[in-house]
């Protein structure tokens, strides 16, 4: 629980807010690139931490991120033409480049130097395997790229990013993927019984009441909640990552494949599922490119973008105004819940339908929301260390400590899974992933 004083210092991210500072200190994926296909394609609207920003590609293929007023007076560069390697604003003429320079003012006298004198709000874009990230935060110079796996590998070896708008604040979808009791409840199937439906999927597991053991690390925390997997007492441990601010490393997937789960909020009231995939041992398939870019297909795919409305993209067709087109019967005879395991969407219905902010101040937490107690702290911890003494953590100017993995495993009752997993959850250890199948 929360009050509602710490609910408000943790969900809002506008500039000047708590979090909202503390968010501006790390590079955040917000676009992946096949949304600005080619050089000076048309200008896009972008929201992202509760600002109003429109993306471009230039003539050399360099993503600019401007504020969406133009410095002079203020018309929406959306319906800027992209010409040339900048933006020209079309009210009265005024040209800006990818860093927001002023390259021409064609109102003014030739011999002023007014162009010099001004600039657009710029965020500096870097693009890589597939997604966009920009850093919007206070430092001239960026910190450090995240060398996340997904960042790292090569292209091929990486899908292309799979995101998901959701229609509420960004903590609740974070809390979700770090939030290991659920699988038991809205994932799960009613019978042992697989399905012969397709996308009618689920977990059975006997243990549903999971020993929740967090470990704080440099770069957020580390859980595992572990469950009863058979008679001899095994236990089997999914162990998930968290790493400040928004990231998350679930224990699920397949083996050699890693991932990257990134919560990004867009304003107060929206966020999306920023998810990169990608494949150790081989490159992704034109299948998997193909899921990767339309998750939702089954159940309809995405409703149709308006290029002026950033809240229309990604949006899938199942979505809480028509209450994710749910299933009665199936919920009555086949699922826990009658909305198909389809990309994240049962999560998404459950953290949604909260509000739009959720109130912390009326929960009433169990021992297997340790996680989700530990996340918030750690969130708000860093928040205020911001706040009061200037310090960052670890993982904005040394972010090789996200060199991380998840883990799945079986383990008798008295070993500690720390150190069992202690190598498999480093990226460059060497060790193979440990990986038990999440669905059996
Ligand atoms: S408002 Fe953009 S050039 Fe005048
Ligand atoms: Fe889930």
């Amino acid at each position: 629980m929360l009050s509602r004083e710490e609910n408000e210092e943790l969900c809002r991210v506008g500039p000047g807010t708590l979090m909202g500072d503390l968010l501006r200190q790390y590079w955040i994926p917000f676009l992946p690139s096949r949304e600005l296909p080619e050089p000076d394609f048309r200008p896009i609207k972008v929201r992202l931490l509760g600002e109003d920003l429109i993306a471009f590609r230039d003539t050399e293929g360099r993503v600019g991120l401007l504020d969406e007023n133009c410095p002079h007076r203020g018309a929406n560069l959306f319906w800027a033409r992209n010409e040339e390697c900048g933006l020209r604003c079309v009210y009265h003429g005024w040209k800006f480049d990818v860093n927001g320079t002023c390259v021409d003012m064609p109102n003014e006298p030739e011999e002023s130097d007014f162009k010099y004198k001004v600039k657009a709000v710029a965020y500096p874009v870097r693009e890589l395997n597939g997604a966009l990230w920009t850093y919007m935060g206070p430092q001239a110079t960026p910190p450090p790229f995240p060398p996340f796996e997904v960042n790292t590998l090569p292209a091929e070896h990486v899908a292309p990013p799979h995101i998901m708008l959701e229609e509420c604040n960004w903590v609740q979808g974070l809390e979700g993927d770090i939030d290991s009791s659920h699988i038991d409840w809205v994932h799960a199937r009613l019978n042992q019984q697989k399905s012969a439906q397709p996308y009618v999927m689920g977990t059975f597991n006997k243990d549903k009441r999971p020993k929740l053991e967090v470990l704080t690390t440099d770069y957020g925390g580390v859980y595992s909640a572990s469950r009863q997997w058979d008679e001899s007492g095994t236990r089997w441990h999914r162990i998930t990552q968290y790493l400040l601010p928004f990231h998350t490393m679930i224990a699920a997937g397949a083996p050699d494949a890693v991932h990257l789960r990134s919560w990004v909020p867009i304003d107060d009231e929206h966020h999306m599922l920023f998810s990169q995939q990608a494949r150790l041992d081989r490159p992704i398939t034109p299948e998997e490119r193909a899921q990767a870019n339309n998750p939702f297909k089954p159940l309809g795919g995405y409703v149709p973008q308006d290029p002026a409305n950033p809240l229309t993209r990604y949006l899938s067709v199942p979505r809480l105004a028509n209450s994710y087109n749910i299933d009665l019967d199936l919920q009555k005879k086949e699922l826990v819940f009658g909305v198909p395991f389809v990309g994240n969407l049962q999560d998404r219905a459950m953290t949604e339908a909260m509000g739009p902010i959720y109130k912390r101040w009326k929960e009433h937490l169990g021992s297997t929301d340790a996680m989700v107690i530990f996340v918030r702290r750690r969130l708000l911890g860093a928040a205020h260390n911001l706040r009061e003494s200037g310090a960052v953590p670890g993982n904005v100017h040394d972010p090789s400590i996200n060199r991380v993995r998840p883990a799945s495993i079986l383990l008798p009752p008295s070993e500690s899974w720390s150190d069992a997993t202690m190598q498999s959850r480093l990226a460059d250890a060497g060790a193979p992933i440990a990986w038990v199948p999440m669905i059996q």
